[in-house]
């Protein structure tokens, strides 16, 4: 069977890590993609190590075009330079997972700040060219659980999205994570509900000294 290959751009960084660690544990071709290939490819050998699974190094550019799926992990003010450097890729149909929030330290303490756009997700979907079809996903999600691979990561993870299809298909990949339930939260607009919500998450694990406080829906129906 031909294998998913999912690029994560910011795959060098905290949530990105995590994010590759658990893709390819779920039996996915992961590419790493970095603005520098050597950091990509250290990183990729590292976490190779660690989990077994095929990850591979490259640029940004390099990584999102040989992939069905994109992630996009970086901070929110890259994003509009990295998004130039990956254009090329960004062909009709093709996915993009936004996982971007936009936080700001001050004064010691991590405040959201709200994009012009309403979201980073809609912020992002205003710079892509027509027919990309971004969703919104995994901003809930504590980089330190995605990491913790042995552990089950026991949280809900709220997904938005315009296109259905590609929306069932990123809550069928993140569901390959062990603990993990995507939510179908609506349009990719809901997303401007789920993104501030991560400032009190980021404020919950400080102050109870945990790795990481994430969501759980009550109420939705069980699944089999
Ligand atoms: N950390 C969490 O728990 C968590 C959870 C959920 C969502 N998020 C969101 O996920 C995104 C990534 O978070 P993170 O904690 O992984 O961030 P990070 O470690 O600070 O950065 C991720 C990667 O982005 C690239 N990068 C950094 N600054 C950049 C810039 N100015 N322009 C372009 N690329 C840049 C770097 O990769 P290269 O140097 O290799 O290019 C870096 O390794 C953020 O938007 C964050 O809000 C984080």
């Amino acid at each position: 069977m031909v294998k998913t290959t999912i690029a994560v751009i910011g795959g060098t960084g905290s949530m990105g890590r995590g994010l590759v660690m658990r893709l390819a544990s779920a039996g996915k071709r992961v590419v790493i993609g970095s603005r520098k290939r050597e950091k990509a490819e250290r990183i990729a050998r590292d976490l190779r190590a660690l989990t077994g699974g095929e990850i591979h190094g490259a640029t940004n550019l390099e990584a999102a075009r040989g992939a069905e799926i994109i992630v996009l992990s970086v901070p929110f003010g890259g994003v509009r330079g990295i998004l130039d450097q990956i254009r090329p890729a960004l062909k009709e149909g093709k996915i993009l997972v936004s996982v971007v929030v936009a936080l700001k330290k001050k004064n010691g303490k991590i405040t959201y700040v709200p994009p012009e756009a309403g979201s980073s997700s809609e912020e992002i979907l205003r710079l892509v060219p027509k027919g990309v079809r971004v969703v919104s996903a995994f901003q809930t999600t504590s980089a330190e659980k995605m990491r913790s691979l042995g552990k089950p990561i026991k949280c809900d993870i709220p997904v938005c999205g315009d296109d259905e299809e590609a929306k069932r298909k990123v809550i069928e990949l993140l569901e390959e994570i062990p603990g993990a339930r995507g939510v179908d939260c609506g349009p990719l607009a809901n997303s401007r509900l789920v993104e501030p919500i991560v400032a009190l998450l980021v404020e919950l694990t400080r102050r109870y000294r945990v790795p990481g406080v994430g969501l759980k829906f009550e109420g939705l129906p069980e699944r089999d």
